[in-house]
């Protein structure tokens, strides 16, 4: 079986990916030391995959634990590097800690695998690498480096980086993912998102809005240049954009492929916030209370993918639809309701 590298494999997305790899044969050996994530999260994998999978709870900054997990579980046919911080705010007010471990894990990671003669990265990236593109969808071809937040800047700096290493380095092979807006949960109700505190992105908002936890959804923004008059975005089922990792490992494999390639991850069908509060109701039957407010600084006004490289290269495309994302991500929701727990879950390494 295939040992397969997982850095941030407890996350949001590691996680999902985690499931789609066993399905796929792969053996996930995961590194994260639970800063962004929780025991319930490991829990669920076991239930889902029906393994103890192994999990190593060490800081992917630290190179002597890095090293020892290479040794300990090493050969790996390739890594996913997931781990890293992702709140566009928190990088406003704490830039440092951004670079640090974004730019940070990832160097240390590629120095361990180069030691132990792996070269082969599937690295998640971001659709917020594109800022506001200047066409809609955006494809891969487009400037990649017009975000205006820290965190954007770590991405578009790991992507220089593994591209610089590509070409200094043709034994390398990698897989450049950007994400659109990953949304939903795995449809068993056992592995989900864990927003900290009060979430700043939309469908864990809506949801905790729905549940009673919050007052009202705030829709930032209603005079956008847009057909209802708020943003649009691409937002995909996170079981989906799972899989999207799972052909990338396969293109890795196939050398005839260039050797540093870049993927869109998205639907390429553009929903409006309006749309996602209005689908959350008919799918659920259950009401979100809204308030209308102020543009959100530093939002753009649309962002969608063109998924054709995907499609072509990777033979991937999504398969489910906002509804069945938003159905997945309201179990997760009363999956977390009916265990009485807090969803601003107390993180174990907090
Ligand atoms: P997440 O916070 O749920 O998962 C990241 C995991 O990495 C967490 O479990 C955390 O504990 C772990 N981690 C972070 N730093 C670590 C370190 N130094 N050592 C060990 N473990 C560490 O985030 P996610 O939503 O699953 O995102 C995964 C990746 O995808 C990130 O790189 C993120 O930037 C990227 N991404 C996310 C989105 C999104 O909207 N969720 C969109 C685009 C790109
Ligand atoms: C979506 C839409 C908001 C909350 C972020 C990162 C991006 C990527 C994906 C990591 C926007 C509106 C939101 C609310 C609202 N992450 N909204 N009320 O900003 O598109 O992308 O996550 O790489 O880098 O920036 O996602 O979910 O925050 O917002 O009206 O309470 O929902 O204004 O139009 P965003 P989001």
């Amino acid at each position: 079986m295939k040992k397969v590298l997982v850095t941030g494999g407890a996350g949001f997305i590691g996680s999902h990916t985690c499931v789609e790899l066993v399905e796929a044969g792969y053996l996930p050996v995961i590194v994260d030391d639970l800063r962004n994530s929780h025991e319930r999260i490991l829990a669920g994998l076991t239930r889902i995959t029906g393994r103890d999978l192994p999990v190593h709870r060490v800081d992917c900054n630290d190179p002597e634990a890095m090293e020892r997990v290479f040794t300990a579980e090493g050969p790996f046919h390739g890594v996913i590097h997931f781990a890293a911080y992702k709140s566009v705010n928190e990088s406003v007010n704490e830039p440092l800690k951004y670079y640090t471990n974004n730019i940070g894990s990832l160097a240390v990671l590629i120095a361990t695998a180069q030691r132990h003669a792996l070269r082969r990265i599937v690295f998640s990236s971001s659709c917020a690498v594109y800022g506001q593109a200047d066409r809609l969808p955006v494809d891969e071809t487009a400037p990649a480096e017009r975000t205006n937040s820290p965190y954007g800047f770590t991405k578009v700096a790991c992507e220089h980086l593994l591209r610089d290493l590509a070409v200094s380095d043709p034994a390398w092979r990698m897989v450049l993912l950007r994400y659109f807006n990953p949304i939903g949960a795995h449809p068993s109700g056992l592995i989900g998102e864990l927003p900290v505190g009060v979430p700043s992105n939309l469908v864990p908002y809506v949801v905790q809005a729905a549940a009673g936890r919050r007052e009202a959804l705030t829709i930032h923004g209603t005079d956008y240049d847009t057909p209802d008059g708020t943003c649009l975005r691409d937002y995909i089922h996170v079981v989906d954009l799972a899989r999207a990792h799972v052909r990338a490992l396969a293109h890795l494999d196939d050398e005839r492929s260039a050797n540093c390639s870049v993927f869109n991850v998205g639907t390429g069908r553009p929903a409006s916030v309006k749309e996602v509060v209005d689908t959350f109701e008919r799918v659920t039957g259950v009401r979100v209370p809204v308030r209308m407010g102020p543009r959100r600084p530093g939002d753009v006004a649309s962002i969608y993918a063109d998924t054709s490289r995907a499609a072509h290269d990777l033979g991937w495309r999504s398969e489910h639809d906002l509804g069945h994302a938003l159905r997945h991500a309201w179990q997760w929701q009363q999956h977390l309701e009916a265990e009485g727990s807090d969803a601003s879950i107390k993180r174990s390494g907090a």
